[in-house]
Order: structure tokens, then sequence, then C-alpha cells
């Protein structure tokens, strides 16, 4: 039995201003009309085994997950989710989502967590890496996904891998580091045996709530309490549950990278080249759209005269950029964006300047 774990929460801020609060990232279109959100739900539904598949996420954008879900077809599968007053970070969703899970389906149950704002573009090598991913799960083994790395990312956790140590599916890991500083991304990009982690995990049910009990017990107590005082609804084959917001406030706000993954010393790794990519900036959106000669990656009306390797999203007015080189140009009928593309990181901190300023 497999149910994967859609994880949807995060704002996106660094994709503002199109990801807002009201419709974050999983709910922006990409170039081919479809949103992250709705590739996720078919990648997820569409694996072999599947029993029921899960999304934890906020309950405002309950109808329109549902909604996308209604659009993606898959309607034989049985639809559940957790719905959050507001983000208590990943170790609270995962930990919600396995005691739910042990309850309706035991702890033999595997479960698949899912980022909703990644894109996959090889299914069949995803596939296979989930079936390997399950092996090892069934074994005990916390298993994640390793990515080899292209550049020092100091956005995403590293993973050690014990080379000596073959699980046959996948390698044990020596060491998870989550978010590691720039030299010391360097430093494991050259030592050659470290993956990036994708942010995407198999667990067998049991041995997950089991590792969190040792490793964030208070986490796992504090969801256990929220879940007590949730309110359930069900429609059809669809469960619905909404956690207490005056309990949930009660759950540590750690993300299961820092409060497990970093510590357990059950970690293996499927090592996998599945067309891995997390869209976390304007720069990872630009690459989406292929480039002119001039290198300019064009969305929308636009026009350009002497520009080289500009991102331009301008779907709604014309645009045009003259003279000008590698900028970041995103227009919405309320803010535009001009960034330089060596700086799409920062883009987060307009977000909190507009938080600050109310
Ligand atoms: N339901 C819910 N509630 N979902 C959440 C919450 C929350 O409070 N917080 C985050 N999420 C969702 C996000 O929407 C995203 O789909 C996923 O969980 C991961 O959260 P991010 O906030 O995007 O994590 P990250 O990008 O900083 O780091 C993770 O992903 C990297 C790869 O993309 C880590 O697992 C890193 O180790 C990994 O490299
Ligand atoms: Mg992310």
């Amino acid at each position: 039995n497999l149910i994967p774990v859609i994880m949807s929460g995060g704002v996106g801020s660094r994709l503002w201003p199109v990801s807002r609060e009201a419709h974050p990232k999983p709910f922006m279109p990409l170039p081919d009309g479809q949103n992250l959100l709705h590739k996720t739900f078919v990648r997820a539904a569409s694996l072999p085994g599947v029993v029921e598949v899960m999304t934890v996420t906020n309950q405002e954008l309950f109808f329109k997950t549902e909604d996308e879900y209604g659009q993606a077809g898959y309607t034989d599968i049985p639809q559940s989710f957790i719905l959050e007053p507001f983000g208590r970070n990943t170790a609270a969703a995962v930990a919600a989502a396995a005691i739910q899970l042990e309850d309706a389906h035991g702890p033999d149950a595997h479960m698949l967590v899912l980022a909703a704002d990644h894109l996959i573009a090889d299914h069949s090598a995803f596939s296979e890496a989930v079936g390997k991913a399950q092996a090892l799960a069934a074994k005990g083994w916390l298993v994640t996904f390793g990515i080899r790395p292209e550049y020092p990312e100091t956005g995403f956790g590293y993973i050690e891998a014990d080379n000596q140590a073959s699980l046959v599916e996948g390698l044990k890991v020596a060491r998870f580091v989550e978010k590691p500083n720039l030299a010391t991304a360097q430093e494991y990009l050259a030592a050659g045996n470290y993956f990036w982690n994708s942010g995407m995990f198999c667990f067998q049910v049991g041995s997950l709530l089991d590792e969190l009990q040792k490793h964030a017990a208070d986490v796992l107590e504090a969801v256990r309490v929220a879940l007590e005082q949730s309110r359930l609804s069900i429609s059809g084959s669809r469960r619905c549950l909404r956690l207490d917001a005056k309990q949930f406030a009660a759950v540590p706000d750690i993300s299961i990278d820092y409060a497990l993954m970093e510590r357990s010393e059950r970690v293996a790794t499927v090592p996998c080249d599945i067309g891995w990519s997390d869209i976390g900036s304007w720069n990872a959106m630009g690459e989406l759209t292929a480039a002119d000669a001039s290198g300019n990656r064009l969305e929308g009306e636009v026009l350009v005269h002497g520009a080289h390797n500009n991102y331009v999203q301008s779907p709604e007015r014309l645009t045009a950029l003259v003279g000008v080189e590698d900028l970041i140009v995103v227009d919405t009928p309320d803010a535009v964006l001009v960034a330089h593309k060596d700086h799409a990181q920062d883009v987060k901190h307009i977000v909190s300047q507009l938080k600050k300023s109310g």
C-alpha cells in the first residue's frame, strides 16, 4: 500500500509577484499551462500501488486544491486532506500525515512525501526510484532521493553517502546536512560523494513514527494533541481533517530535515536521475522557456532591442526591453518586478518588507 502525501504550504516568496499567499507557488501556471500542484497530483496518483492520495495544506487553499485535483482526473483514488490553520513547517505536516495513515492503513503502509512545487521531467525514472525506495522503507529505512549536485546551492539539504554500505536498492547515508553555508556546500561538491536532498521522502509509517518519537517527540506529541481536537468531515471518498488552531499553535515550528533527517541514523538514499528541479526562483522558472538567439527568454507580450539574456514574463501588457542584460522582469496587474539575475534569491526580501509594512 502506497500513500503519496503532498505537502503544499510554502508561500514561494522568491517568486513574487506571481506567487502570493492566496496564490502560492504550486498554483503558478508554467509555460505549458499546467501548474506544479496539478503535475504533482498526477505524478503521485499514477504511481503503481497507490491506495489514497493525502494532502497537507492550509485550510484557505482547500477548495482551490480540490478543484485542481478534480481537473486532473484519477477520481477512483480516495483523497484525504489535513487542513492547517497556519503553517507549522514540514515536521508537523509529516507527523500529522503519519499518525493519520497509521490509523487508516496500519504501521506497514508506505508513505511517499512529495513537495507540491517540484518539477520532475522523467516520470518512469521517478517511478523506478519510488519502487527502490519502497523496498528500503520496508526494511525500516527513512529514504531520501539523492540528486547529483550541479552547483553549491545553499538552499538544499546535502546527503553524504556511505559508499561502503550498499543496501542493494540504494546507499546508507553517513550524514545529512540541511542548508550548509557556501564554503561547506563547495566542499561537499568537490568531495563527490554528496547528493542534494530532493525534499521527497519514502517511509514505512511505523518506522517513521518510531524515529519521530526518538528524535522529535515534542513535535509528535503536540501534533497528536492537535489531531485529537481536529474536526473530521467526509464526503464520498474524500476525508477532510481540520486542525484546531489553538492546539496546532503549540506545535514546534521546525522542518522535517532539521527535526529528523539530520538526527536519525536510519537514513538511506536512492540516487536518482529523474530530471528533478525545485522551481526555487525566477531563474529556475526562466529555464522552462526556450531562449532566443540573444539569450532572452520571453513569455507573453514582449519586444526587445539590443537586449540580451533577460527573462521576461508579461502576460497582459506589452513590456519592452532596450539595451539591458541579465534582468528578470515580471509584470502583473498590480506589481512589477525588475531584478538582476544574480539576485534572484533576494526577491524574498521584498515580500518581508511588504509584510512589515502591512
Ligand atoms: N502543509 C505544509 N505545511 N506544507 C509545507 C509547510 C507547512 O507548514 N512548510 C513547507 N511546506 C511544503 C512546501 O510547500 C514544499 O512543497 C515542501 O513542504 C518543502 O518545503 P520548503 O519550504 O520548500 O523546503 P525547502 O525548499 O526550504 O527545503 C526542502 O526542500 C529542498 C529541495 O527542494 C528540504 O527538504 C531540503 O533538504 C531540500 O534540499
Ligand atoms: Mg522548496
